[in-house]
């Protein structure tokens, strides 16, 4: 087996995802680009690659379990084993997303792939995760699924949404669960906040570039052993639930 980290990130075909690869990739890790589009996932490999990366493209709809079990097996006979992995892959389910007139749709697009879509990849990949000397899982999470946040009255919230935000409060209450579970074993497991960033997610209205939002999922993949384990953080440190 490698001595190289060996890492994938999901949803990295562009985007903070694709910033998180180009940062694990700079740490000399072995970088998985977890993509649903062919194209644009070579797209991203070759660009990673161009850089100086040690990427390689793995085909990956994190909402699909034939194709999460395909990733979970390329992952086995390539490497083996998986160091790191970051859940990034995520959709706002459509705006706007107002809870009274809500499209059930949109609920349900963000939770199967915000929320099921992790626990399906986190499962499937646990068994190569167990065979890591140091594993560790980032969910990418958002401030707008802090609940303390939703509540107070100077807190950034985002716009009233039904499904995007509560999503990330599910997917932060699941990233306690995991580390509960977990507790007894070297895996650590917390959810990060980008901050507003400008991407394709939020028409580009961010005001943070996808590489500063990239920032602490980079820091958390890299966590030394003793580090903290169902935790929510941004950069400038603990996120209120
Ligand atoms: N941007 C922000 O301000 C912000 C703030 C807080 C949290 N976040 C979180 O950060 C993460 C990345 O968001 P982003 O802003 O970089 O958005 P983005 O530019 O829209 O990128 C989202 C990525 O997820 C992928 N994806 C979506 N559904 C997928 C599926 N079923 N299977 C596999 N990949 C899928 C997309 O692939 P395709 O190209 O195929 O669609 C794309 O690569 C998300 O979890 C988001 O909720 C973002």
């Amino acid at each position: 087996m490698s001595g190289q980290t060996i890492t994938l990130v999901t949803g990295a075909n562009k985007g903070i995802g694709y910033e998180i690869a180009a940062g694990l990739g700079a740490l000399g890790w072995s970088v998985g680009v977890g993509a649903r589009d062919e194209a644009r996932r070579d797209a991203a490999v070759r660009r990673l690659r161009a850089g100086g990366a040690d990427a390689f493209g793995v085909p990956l709809d994190v909402t699909d379990d034939a194709s999460v079990a395909a990733a979970a097996r390329l992952l086995e006979e390539r490497a083996g084993r998986l160091d790191v992995l970051v859940n990034n892959a995520g959709v706002t389910g459509g705006m706007p997303q107002t809870p009274t007139t809500v499209d059930l749709s949109a609920v349900r697009t963000a939770l199967e792939t915000n929320v099921v879509g992790v626990i399906r990849v986190t499962n499937a990949l646990l068994p190569l995760l167990r065979r890591s000397a140091s594993p560790r899982i980032v969910n990418m999470s958002s401030s707008v699924g802090s609940l303390t946040r939703q509540t107070s009255s100077d807190g950034e919230t985002g716009p009233i949404s039904a499904a995007y935000a509560p999503s990330k409060s599910f997917l932060n209450a699941l990233t306690v669960q995991y580390a509960k579970e977990l507790r007894d074993t070297n895996i650590l497991i917390n959810a990060a906040c980008p901050g507003y960033c400008a991407t394709d997610l939020n028409g580009h209205r961010g005001v943070r570039t996808a590489e500063q939002g990239a920032a602490i999922a980079i820091r958390l993949a890299s966590l030394a052993d003793d580090g903290p384990t169902g935790g929510f953080f941004d950069e400038d440190g603990v996120v209120p639930w």
